[in-house]
């Protein structure tokens, strides 16, 4: 477990290396990542390499025994190569040429492009393969899935469209191309989506062109993850992800290299609506569940933001902490800090790092120093890892479909999975973000939110894994697509109704409007909660019916089911409820199920584990701007309550230790 900083050595003046260095050696600094922007410092002109800075600057952390995490520095080609091979140069929707001077616009299936990755990548790789400080590389910087349009994109795409169908009409019947003379006649008229009406197109079409754009940045990642491996075997290699746009498939992305690292900017102004779900646990889970294990952050939030945006409020006493803490109790290994100190130049003044552009160390890094020691404190979590029995399941396809297709306004993929990951957090539930088709076998609880877009695997596992017992919760929005995005002509939610024992009859899509939902008894005796964005009013065949909507022509009608199915049972929730409603609902399925859980936890205060052998470390996060004094009990069936009193300043984190 350490902590470490971004540095950027071609930003300052030279003399400031070594004081840098000996200030980040005393604050507790363990590791430092570099070089993912350095290109045209490392080759000023072609073929020309001038490593002998980074060479001594390497040798100078080296000497304080400070590790070194060195990037590609392919996201920022030198102006000479642009200039020298403009079709280097990315294309955007209107098949042009986009304007350089900022970085990531490079096309990445350019095959000059590539070569000239290759040289700077043996330059670099080869360079430090002996030197141990230099432990190992981040690929790139923050990939996104490639929707590159230029002429050999397009081919690309061409060809994953002809390998995927072989013939035309096997594309014009997936993709339904009958519909406004849509058909092709060959495979040259299957092109890029070009053009500002992208919500026009075909969604068949679109959701091939994500996976392709996804496909497309894998192999990239795995061009230099080879290439690097070919001259160093032993170097970690992984590339820091975020979340985006065009976010590529995270599984396959990650497939093959050694660990996921995320960069980590939680918000720094709290949403004062409670019903806004803003904790990042949600991402962190989700970074873990990639690869079913510990994760690094390359960047770690440090200061305000700013740059391309006007400023967002500073960095509250306690959230610098608390959020890089936050981060390990949900299994992160490495924390390192975007960045050791504020720009003074370029396009990213006024994103805060560390130490302000003054230089003058102040309240932030004096917490970081703190944070240093701390996790000093604590190295014996290091080895422990996360083991959770509830997962939710996160699939691109989805991301994707709803992508291009958004369902109502309001309504985005991660709105229900943050729903669900917050009960369970509410009751002091650890859970793990998973891959759908995962093997679900380990699990207690899957919830499966909104899968738009089905395919065979899908359905089998989730049949599966109810039919040995599982206890399964889907969601509205499910079974609308089969895997070539078309509408499946059944009562939804089609593929699922066998394991709902319900179907829909009618749905309501009320986006940003509430309306009231009413538990039945056997969950909860009392007043309604609210329920958002999406009504189906479901026809329950077997189901049991667990709560009714309690207005609009359709009040009365059930909201959410529960059927038994195999030796499991499977939920069905046709809305969103709101928070305490979500709380209550989850907390009636963990009961259903006997399982130990936490109550009297105040929203917003998380409860994480990381296990070892010899025992476990329990994490309290008090994740709002409140001091938060409660007093907590552990229920489970048949077992008195554990009660236990906490006390906890705004973003405090206790680490308690339990021996087994
Ligand atoms: C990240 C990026 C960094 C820096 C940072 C703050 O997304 O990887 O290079 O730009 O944001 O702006």
């Amino acid at each position: 477990m350490k902590i470490g900083v971004d540095y950027y050595p071609e930003h300052w003046d030279k003399n400031l290396w070594e004081k840098d260095a000996k200030d980040m050696k005393e604050a507790g600094v363990e590791i430092v990542r570099m070089a993912e922007f350095a290109w045209s410092r490392l080759e000023p002109e072609e073929g020309i390499y001038c490593f002998e800075w980074l060479d001594e600057i390497v040798e100078l952390f080296a000497r304080k025994q400070i590790q070194v995490f060195l990037s590609t520095p392919t996201c920022t080609p030198p102006l000479w190569l642009f200039e020298k091979y403009p079709e280097v140069i990315q294309v955007d929707k209107n098949g042009r040429r986009i304007p350089i001077g900022i970085r990531g616009h490079r096309c990445m299936n350019s095959p000059i492009y590539r070569e000239k990755c290759e040289k700077i990548i043996r330059q670099m790789v080869s360079r430090y393969a002996d030197n141990e400080w230099v432990i190992g590389y981040q690929i790139d910087n923050e990939l996104e899935a490639n929707h590159c349009c230029c002429p050999i994109c397009e081919e690309k795409f061409r060809l994953f469209i002809k390998n995927k169908y072989q013939t035309v009409d096997k594309v014009n019947e997936a993709y339904g191309n009958s519909v406004w003379s849509g058909e092709y006649s060959s495979f040259s008229q299957v092109k890029p989506p070009f053009g500002e009406h992208q919500t026009w197109l075909n969604p068949s079409y679109m959701l091939d062109f994500n996976r392709y754009a996804s496909e497309s940045t894998v192999e990239y990642v795995n061009f230099q993850r080879e290439l690097i491996h070919s001259i160093d075997e032993k170097a970690l290699i992984t590339t820091n992800t975020w979340l985006c746009e065009n976010m590529p498939d995270f599984y396959k992305m990650f497939e093959k290299l050694d660990f996921v690292s995320f960069d980590n900017y939680p918000a720094t102004k709290l949403p004062e609506n409670e019903e806004v779900l803003y904790s990042h646990a949600f991402h962190l889970d989700l970074m873990r569940g990639i690869k079913k294990k510990n994760f690094w952050i390359m960047e770690e939030l440090s200061g305000s933001l700013g740059s391309w945006t006007p400023m967002q409020s500073t960095l509250q006493p306690g959230m610098l902490e608390g959020y890089s803490l936050q981060a390990i109790a949900h299994g992160a290994d490495a924390v390192l800090h975007f960045r050791w100190r504020t720009a003074v130049t370029g396009a990213e003044m006024f994103w805060h790092g560390l130490i302000d552009q003054s230089n003058v160390k102040g309240r932030r890094y004096q917490e970081f120093c703190k944070l240093c020691h701390t996790v000093k404190e604590w190295k014996e979590i290091e080895g422990s890892i996360i083991k959770n029995h509830i997962a939710i399941l996160y699939s691109s396809e989805q991301e994707y479909g709803f992508k291009v297709q958004p369902q109502v306004e309001g309504m985005h993929y991660f709105t229900q999975m943050k729903a669900y990951h917050d009960a369970f957090t509410c009751l002091g539930i650890g859970v793990d973000v998973i891959d759908w088709l995962s093997d679900l076998s380990g699990y207690d609880i899957v919830v499966a939110p909104t899968l738009f877009v089905t395919n065979d695997k899908i359905e089998a596992n989730l049949k599966e894994y109810a039919r040995q017992g599982g206890t399964l919760v889907l969601t509205n929005r499910s079974g609308i697509k089969d895997e070539y995005n078309r509408c499946i002509m059944s009562p939804l939610p089609t593929v699922f109704s066998e394991l709902t024992g319900a179907v829909v009859k009618e749905y309501n899509p009320i986006g940003k409007k509430t309306q009231k939902i009413e538990m039945s008894d056997k969950i909860w005796k009392g007043k309604p909660f609210t329920c958002t964005l999406w009504c189906d009013v479901i026809e329950p065949n077997q189901a049991e019916v667990l709560a009714c909507y309690g207005e609009d022509f359709y009040q009365g009608e059930a909201a959410i089911t529960v059927n038994h199915y195999g030796s499991g049972k499977v939920y069905y929730a046709g809305t969103v409820l709101n928070r305490k409603g979500m709380a209550v609902l989850v907390e009636f399925i963990v009961k259903d199920l006997g399982m130990e859980y936490i109550q009297g936890i105040p929203f917003g205060v998380e409860r994480t584990v990381r296990q070892k052998e010899s025992g476990q470390y329990v994490f309290w996060f008090n994740n709002t701007e409140k001091k938060q004094d409660f007093v907590s009990w552990k229920v489970q069936e048949g077992k008195t309550p554990v009660t236990e009193r906490a006390i906890l300043e705004p973003f405090e984190m206790a680490i308690i230790k339990e021996i087994k």
